[in-house]
Formats: structure tokens, C-alpha cells, sequence
């Protein structure tokens, strides 16, 4: 018999059609990565693909992270979180939302937003149930369903990108368990104003479902979608919401897998279970960079992003419709109709002008629209806005 000790003896592999399970294969990833693998032929493109902001991590924040490592904060922690961190979480929670843990309120400390929301998913959906959220989507919203069994459900948004209580009970069903809301969104930048937000809290208030409110980009809110100063907020209008935020997008590590969680006590607690057995904690060092994040005035930094949202508005201004980004660093623009091509043939005639956006159809069920990322040096995003919107000129 043949010796199979050696790595070179052993010929029968491992085959992935047997031993994939369908809910993996369910999975395509082939759109964006598409487009990662366009970027990396192109040399030196003018990437408005990114979903990361194009700042470094301001300096107090990364000392503290460092200072953290060196004080050996480097083990595990609680599942919730370092007492001290959960403590600067609470402190800025009671602040910004008005929630505490006397309200019957729990808070946790996660590996990145998406590490939130896939535990929430765990936590909540089983076959059958229904996940509702809007079309155009952050990318891992309808794997949220395929991890679980559940159907993910999209709602249409479009022309506005604006997921109203109007638009969302269309789409709402007995089987609908889960909402998700995104203000400012992914892939759009749109802002709901409090009263959209507020309608549609209380129309999952009405069917009894969790409402999950992604405010990853919170911080990044621009002035004329502030309410008050901030970014109006689902958590401020019930306490039965799940807010998740992150530190990734406002500070510029998304790296760090940082991202915290809060809502009703008996839902973080189901969380927390998973995440034990799962991600175990959030980033130890990073936990304890959130105090001076939290610290650390970024306005001037979101200053900066809404003179980019104008030049974008700008650019594509009598030539093309953009919905108006309110926050984040994204908006999501029209090829009009008049081109009568695919967002996919539009893209990638950009690649061949060496710019980087991606189609809609990663984003959503049409191929109308491009993803723009304004998180790029000034001088770039003007070179690159001023290729696309000449390849909309007629003729
Ligand atoms: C709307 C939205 N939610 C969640 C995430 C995930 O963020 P994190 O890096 O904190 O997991 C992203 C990242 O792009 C996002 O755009």
C-alpha cells in the first residue's frame, strides 16, 4: 500500500461540490470582486470605488490604541466588553440616545458592525421568516437571510433611495420578523428625516418586528441633513430598536474591527450568547481606543466630505440624476437613459478611462445606477468626475 504520510503520497483530494453546504454556495461574490480585480490591472486609477474614508486615524486615537497594547490590554475580554469601555459606551449612549441600563437597556461591544448584525440575524431569523430591507442594500443585508434561512426581502427605493413607512408596508408580510434601516445608507449617502424615520418605527412598532438601525455612518451626517445638530436617529423614538454602530467609517479604521451594539436587555443577552461561542470579543486594544474616539471632533474632517457631495452634486448637474447624499461618503448615480446601456457597459467603459466605480447591480436587482465614492484626494475625485460626466455628453 502506498504511503499517504507525505504531503506528496496523498492524491485523493478534498472535493468542495461534496462538502460545500448550500448555504455557502448560495452566496455569489463575484460582482464587487470583479471590480477589486479591474482595480488591480489598472495602474495608478482613479479609484472612486473605495467604502473607506481616505484619512488616517487621528493621532490621539491611535496613542490610545497603542498605549493599550502596551499596557497589555491584549487578551480576551468580557463578551460585552472591557467594564471600563462599556462604561464610556453607556456614558455616550445616555448623551446622544437617552437610553441607560435602568430602562432595561444592554449594550455590547462587537467585531465591527457587520460582527452586530450577523449576530443579531443568528439571534432572530430561523427558515421561513422574512428580513426586510432596502434596495439599493449594504451588500451583506441579503446574506443576513442566506446565513440564517430566512428570505431576504428588498424594498424598492427608487428614484429617491428613501425607504419610507409607505414603501416598507408594501413589502411587510406576517412572516416579516426583521427591518433593517440605513440613514445615512450604503450605497446611496441618503439622510431620513425624523418624521420618515419616526413613521417607520411606528409602523414595526404596529406588526411587532425588530427594527435594526445601521448608523454606521452617523458622524458623517452633513449640515442640511442634521436635525438638532445631528443625524436624526430611530433609538431617540423607541427603545425597542437595535441601534448598531461602528468606529471603522467616522475614524478611519475600518481595520480594527470595532463596532458596538445596544437595544432591548433580552436581545443583547441572546446576542451575547453567540458572540461567546463565535467572535468571543470584540479587539481588545481597539476597545480601549473607544473613549478617545468618541473624544475626537470630526467635523472638520465631515466639512471637508460635504465640499466633495457638492462637487459631485455639481458635476452631474443637468447631465444626470444623483439623489442627494446627506451623509456618508457614497452617492448613486443615474446612467441616464439616453446612453441606453447597462451600468455594468457604462463601468467598464470608465475602467477603460482607468476610473473605478462600481455598477448598481452589486448593490440592488437593477443595473441603472454606479456607486461613487467621494473618500478620495480632491484632485482625483475632480479628474475622475469630470471623465464621467463627459461620457455622458451626447455624441
Ligand atoms: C451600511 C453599512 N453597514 C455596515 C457596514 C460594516 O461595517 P464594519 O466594517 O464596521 O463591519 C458597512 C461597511 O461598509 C456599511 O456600509
Amino acid at each position: 500500500m502506498a504511503s499517504t504520510s507525505s504531503i506528496e503520497g496523498v492524491n485523493e483530494r478534498l472535493s468542495a461540490a461534496h462538502l460545500v453546504s448550500a448555504r455557502s454556495s448560495s452566496i455569489d461574490a463575484s460582482g464587487i470582486r470583479k471590480i477589486f480585480e479591474l482595480g488591480a490591472k489598472l495602474r495608478d486609477p482613479i479609484n472612486l470605488s473605495i467604502g473607506q474614508p481616505d484619512f488616517p486615524v487621528p493621532l490621539e486615537i491611535k496613542k490610545a490604541a497603542i498605549h493599550a497594547i502596551e499596557s497589555d490590554h491584549n487578551g480576551y475580554s468580557l463578551t460585552m466588553g472591557a467594564p471600563a469601555v462599556q462604561e464610556v459606551v453607556w456614558n455616550h449612549l445616555s448623551k446622544d440616545v437617552g437610553w441607560t441600563r435602568a430602562m432595561g437597556q444592554g449594550a455590547m461591544l462587537t467585531s465591527g458592525t457587520s460582527g452586530a448584525l450577523v449576530l443579531a440575524a443568528l439571534a432572530l431569523l430561523e427558515a421561513g421568516d422574512e428580513v426586510v430591507f432596502p434596495d439599493p442594500y449594504f451588500i451583506l443585508y441579503p446574506q443576513l437571510g442566506r446565513l440564517t434561512g430566512a428570505v431576504g426581502v428588498a424594498c424598492d427605493t427608487y428614484p429617491d433611495f428613501r425607504m419610507t413607512a409607505v414603501r416598507l408596508e408594501k413589502v411587510m408580510t406576517p412572516r416579516t420578523k426583521m427591518v433593517i434601516l440605513v440613514s445615512p445608507s450604503n450605497p446611496c449617502g441618503v439622510v431620513l428625516s425624523s418624521k420618515e424615520i419616526a413613521e417607520v418605527v411606528e409602523l414595526c412598532r404596529a406588526r411587532k418586528v425588530l427594527l435594526i438601525s445601521d448608523e454606521i455612518y452617523d458622524e458623517f451626517t452633513f449640515s442640511d441633513a442634521r436635525e438638532d445638530g445631528r443625524c436624526p436617529s430611530a433609538a431617540r423614538m423607541s427603545r425597542d430598536v437595535l441601534l448598531v454602530r461602528g468606529l471603522g467609517k467616522t475614524y478611519g479604521c475600518t481595520g480594527w474591527r470595532m463596532g458596538y451594539c445596544a437595544g432591548p436587555e433580552w436581545l443583547i443577552q441572546e446576542m451575547a450568547k453567540l458572540q461567546q461561542y463565535s467572535y468571543v470579543c470584540a479587539p481588545t486594544p481597539f476597545q480601549h481606543a473607544t473613549a478617545a474616539a468618541l473624544a475626537t471632533d470630526m467635523s472638520g474632517i465631515v466639512d471637508g466630505y460635504e465640499r466633495r457631495r457638492d462637487l459631485v452634486l455639481e458635476a452631474f448637474k443637468g447631465v444626470t440624476e444623483v439623489a442627494r447624499p446627506g451623509g456618508a461618503f457614497y452617492a448613486f448615480v443615474k446612467v441616464p437613459e439616453q446612453l441606453n446601456e447597462t451600468a455594468k457597459d457604462f463601468v467598464s467603459r470608465a475602467v477603460d478611462r482607468n476610473v473605478l466605480v462600481i455598477p448598481g447591480s452589486v448593490f440592488s436587482a437593477r443595473d441603472t445606477h454606479f456607486r461613487l465614492s467621494f473618500a478620495a484626494p480632491e484632485q482625483k475625485l475632480r479628474a475622475g468626475l469630470s471623465i464621467l460626466r463627459e461620457m455622458m455628453q451626447p455624441g
